[in-house]
């Protein structure tokens, strides 16, 4: 088969280091935020799966993964981040107490007027924009979305739905970003991205906030089904945020054994691989096109404060072909016996199809013994959005497409 993945273990990795700050993700945080987005009426907890035929077939103990289609009606996860720091601009902005915060104060009228009328900005490759634009018609509020150059027509449709104004521009992700901080500085509306740069890290930090509690209700979830820890959590990456929260999270609960984190990036934007791949462990930007079905995963900018977190909680980097992405649509899509059926988009399915390469292919077999990967392992995965491009979905797991397994050499620049 021709090659699909390249892959490091990360040589940066320590495990507690004196400087690494995980206070904003300890679980009395998380709790505080998690009753925030509890107040909302949509909140619902997104159920995890133990998919045991999959896992017994994999050979390894067992696999659960997390659904987040199921997200405030959004399809993805992204919901959560946007609430909380959205939730927290407008309280603070209109002086109300934040520990004590519940969503229906920010509706009270006095509270409105307060605010008076506001404009949210972002860009996104989809989810992370329909989710800000989802907050703002909560809060009777403006949204103007940017999505990246061969953003997905569908997908610009969910978010319009909302009532945002959207445009996809001819450039990519990371330059849509920067459009979108100018275009804020100049009219004073509300960038609310999640990634952050010099001068812009308190909203990014709310965001990764947010994300953390789908890592608490996790954590919950595996207590309850009376499931031990995981042994290794498989996490995809654009920029970075997601990761690092559910990593930071998990690693707060379990300091002496935590986790083997292990990152997934899609081989036109790896930019967290190749980051850990050079000498000194400096962060690496990727520009261009970026081009890969992993629309949510197309970012060639870490986030430098997820990469920090990551850089020394990731214990491994996968870079690798669409390919496997299509692979784990169908292997999610198709369920062996009675294990659940997750409808898994193509930012989801990548820890899915990766893991089902490392434990079918004689290639994987070595890389799962350097990763302790065997009949023991108690693997995580987090399938973070559903068909977010419906018609593109069904390309995949009814036609086939990026079934061939094309040779990784063709994808990687
Ligand atoms: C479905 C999906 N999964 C994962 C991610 C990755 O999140 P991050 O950019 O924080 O790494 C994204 C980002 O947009 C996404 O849309």
């Amino acid at each position: 088969m021709a090659k699909q993945l390249r892959w490091t273990l990360n040589r940066f990795h320590s495990k507690r280091p004196a400087d690494l700050n995980l206070s904003p993700f300890q679980p009395q945080t998380v709790d505080r935020i998690r009753e925030f987005l509890q107040s909302h009426p949509a909140y619902q907890e997104t159920p995890i799966h133990s998919l045991k035929h999959l896992a017994k077939h994999l050979n390894i103990h067992n696999l659960i993964v997390k659904d987040e289609s199921l997200r405030f009606g959004l399809n993805a996860f992204k919901g959560v981040g946007g609430l909380y720091a959205m939730g927290r601009v407008v309280a603070e902005r209109a002086g109300l107490d934040v520990p004590s915060l519940s969503f229906s104060q920010l509706l009270e009228p006095e509270v409105q007027k307060k605010l008076g009328e506001l404009t949210f900005i972002s860009a996104t490759d989809g989810n992370h924009g329909r989710g800000v634009a989802w907050v703002a018609s909560e809060l009777g509020q403006k949204s103007k979305i940017f999505m990246p150059k061969g953003s997905s027509i569908s997908r610009l449709s969910a978010i319009q739905e909302l009532g945002a104004e959207v445009q996809i521009t001819d450039t990519n992700y990371d330059e849509t970003v920067r459009m979108c901080a100018d275009m804020a500085k100049e009219n004073d509306w509300i960038i609310v991205q999640d990634t952050s740069w010099t001068g812009y890290e308190e909203i990014p930090l709310w965001i990764m906030q947010g994300y953390s509690v789908l890592a608490a209700e996790l954590f919950e979830q595996l207590q309850a089904a009376q499931m031990a820890s995981p042994t290794h959590i498989i996490l995809q990456a654009g920029v970075g945020s997601f990761a690092a929260s559910v990593a930071a999270y998990f690693t707060n609960r379990f300091p002496e054994h935590s986790p083997r984190i292990i990152l997934v990036e899609p081989g036109a934007a790896d930019c967290f691989f190749r980051s850990f791949t050079t000498h000194d462990g400096h962060m690496e930007e990727i520009k261009g096109d970026l081009a890969t079905i992993m629309a949510g995963l197309s970012c060639g900018v870490p986030n430098p404060y997820a990469y920090r977190l990551l850089k020394n909680l990731a214990h491994a980097s996968f870079s690798c072909a669409d390919s496997l992405s299509a692979l784990g649509s169908r292997v999610l899509g198709n369920p062996l016996s009675d294990d659940h059926r997750i409808i898994s988009g193509e930012s989801g399915s990548i820890p899915i199809g990766l893991l089902y390469y490392l434990r079918t292919t004689e290639e994987g077999a070595e890389i799962c013994k350097a990763l302790s990967i065997d009949d023991q392992s108690r693997i995580l995965c987090i399938s973070t959005e559903g068909d977010t491009d419906p018609s593109f979905y069904r390309d995949i797991v009814w036609k086939g497409y990026h079934s061939n397994l094309p040779a990784y050499s063709e994808i990687i620049k």
